[in-house]
């Protein structure tokens, strides 16, 4: 009961920190639009915006690429309205339930979903697979992820999915590793179609002989809502299935236009998916060179309308999901490694998405007490042992926005890395991330000073 008091006294302490924030100057408007022009007009109702070009857009102190016109729509996936068209992606080892939440109360989510899941591994209980498929009421709408080649097997983890909280369920076909295409699963069933098209079938058949009713419903939408409002009594709806893609396998197809995305993308549309969420690169690419916004547009052009597509790869700023929107065609953005250092990016995303001003990062303190609340979300969800770890190995990612002091220029957070690395329990790592937040654990790192002139800071490299 103690625990849970203060758990609870935490909870609401950090919302009131971040609805403070929310509210404060810090989180206003950092850039103002220059160049004229341009507005939201809306068309056809609440449904559809078309957000008008500015000749210069300035975002927090970055500057937007001139842009033309680009529209967005609500993202509807099967029965189902997203209340933002931003989606977390799966990163095995990184989204859990502690950081979906983070990336949740910062705001601008309109779905997240767990990493791959193993179906074998929910069915049989094992104790990894239970902890990756975590979820609770907040962590709400919910897409869970399955892989694997056996048509019986997804179906039955589908199944599994959706007596356990899933909003929507997911097929991995994208995974470039071995350990999952040499079982035939992930990007494998990119070559081999007929398999995709078999496991896609039976998986939705599955989802129609397990509707939800509306109780259910309302427990696992959040901030989505049903397009046309909760089942009567007596009545029930099924989950919606999508799929999370690549372009292809081998580069050299994609290049000679032979990507089998967009057929692949108009089949599984024909057997009941709902939206597909493409990855622009080839498996041969794994997660080198440059996203390829073309090949995605060519599976947005291939179905027409049909089902939404939703964008994935390189979106780290608010100007990269416009372009991926803009360039593609797609209705919705999938952000990964982006969030990993800034989980605020939804918000600034969803912000330039609507066509309105773009937030302020968080100051470094307040990404501080974002880091807290991740390492402490943790610890409640899963072990100390366990958020010791993923501390450690995070930090080099959160670093990369650390190192950006208030006042624009760089400073690295080296020494807070070591701290939390070097620390033996979860009170050293809190006294790291405080003697970091006074000022302490921080070199100036005179190699790249970036006076805060308002122009783009260098572009953050992706940690591999
Ligand atoms: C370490 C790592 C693990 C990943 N795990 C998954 C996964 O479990 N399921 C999945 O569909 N994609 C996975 N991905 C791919 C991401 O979801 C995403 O498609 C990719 O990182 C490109 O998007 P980004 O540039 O926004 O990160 C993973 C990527 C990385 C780097």
């Amino acid at each position: 009961m103690v625990a849970f008091g203060v758990s609870c006294t935490l909870l609401a302490f950090w919302r009131c920190a971040l609805a403070a924030w929310a509210l404060s100057p810090l989180a206003r408007p950092g850039g103002a639009i220059a160049g004229g022009g341009g507005g939201q007009v809306i068309r056809g109702g609440e449904k559809e915006r078309w957000v008008q070009a500015r000749s210069v857009r300035k975002l927090s102190g970055r500057v937007a690429q001139p842009r033309g016109d680009y529209h967005w729509s609500v993202l509807n996936i099967g029965p189902l309205r997203l209340g933002t068209n931003l989606l977390l992606a799966p990163i095995a080892g990184y989204c859990d339930l502690a950081f979906r939440t983070v990336c949740r109360e910062l705001g601008g989510v309109g779905l997240a979903c767990t990493d791959l899941l193993s179906p074998q591994g929910l069915l049989r209980g094992t104790a990894t697979s239970l902890d990756l498929a975590k979820t609770n009421d907040f962590d709400k709408p919910v897409g869970m992820q399955l892989y694997g080649a056996d048509p019986e097997i997804m179906a039955q983890g589908a199944r599994w999915a959706v007596e356990h909280g899933a909003t929507v369920v997911d097929i991995n076909m994208g995974c470039p590793v071995d350990k999952v295409t040499k079982k035939d699963g992930g990007s494998k069933l990119l070559t081999d179609l007929s398999r995709a098209a078999a496991i896609v079938a039976r998986v939705v058949q599955e989802l129609e002989r397990c509707p939800l009713d509306a109780d259910e419903w309302r427990r696992r939408l959040g901030s989505a809502e049903l397009i046309n409002g909760l089942p009567p009594r007596g009545a029930r709806i099924a989950v919606p299935l999508t799929c999370k893609v690549r372009l292809c396998w081998h580069t050299a197809d994609y290049e000679a236009g032979r990507a089998c995305s967009p057929h692949l993308t108009r089949a599984l549309a024909d057997s009941g998916v709902s939206a597909v969420t493409v990855h622009g690169r080839t498996t041969e690419m794994k997660f080198a060179g440059a996203v390829q916004l073309a090949g995605i547009a060519r599976v947005v052009d291939a179905v027409n309308g049909r089902i939404p597509i939703i964008g994935n790869g390189d979106v780290r700023t608010p100007e990269e999901c416009l372009t991926m929107l803009r360039e593609t065609g797609c209705q919705g953005v999938m952000i990964g490694r982006g969030a990993l250092s800034a989980p605020w990016l939804f918000r600034e995303c969803w912000a330039a998405v609507q066509g309105g001003p773009v937030p302020a990062p968080p100051t470094q303190a307040q990404q501080i007490e974002i880091i807290r609340r991740f390492f402490r979300l943790m610890r409640e969800h899963r072990d100390d042992r366990y958020a010791m770890f993923q501390i450690s190995r995070r930090m080099s990612w959160f670093a990369k926005r650390l190192a950006v002091r208030d006042d624009g220029w760089r400073e690295s957070a080296k020494p807070l890395q070591e701290a939390v690395r070097l620390a033996r329990s979860p009170e050293e790592v809190e006294e790291a991330l405080s003697r970091f937040a006074a000022g302490g654990l921080r070199t100036f790192d005179t190699a790249r000073e970036t006076p805060a002139t308002g122009e783009p800071h260098e572009p953050l490299a992706l940690p591999r």
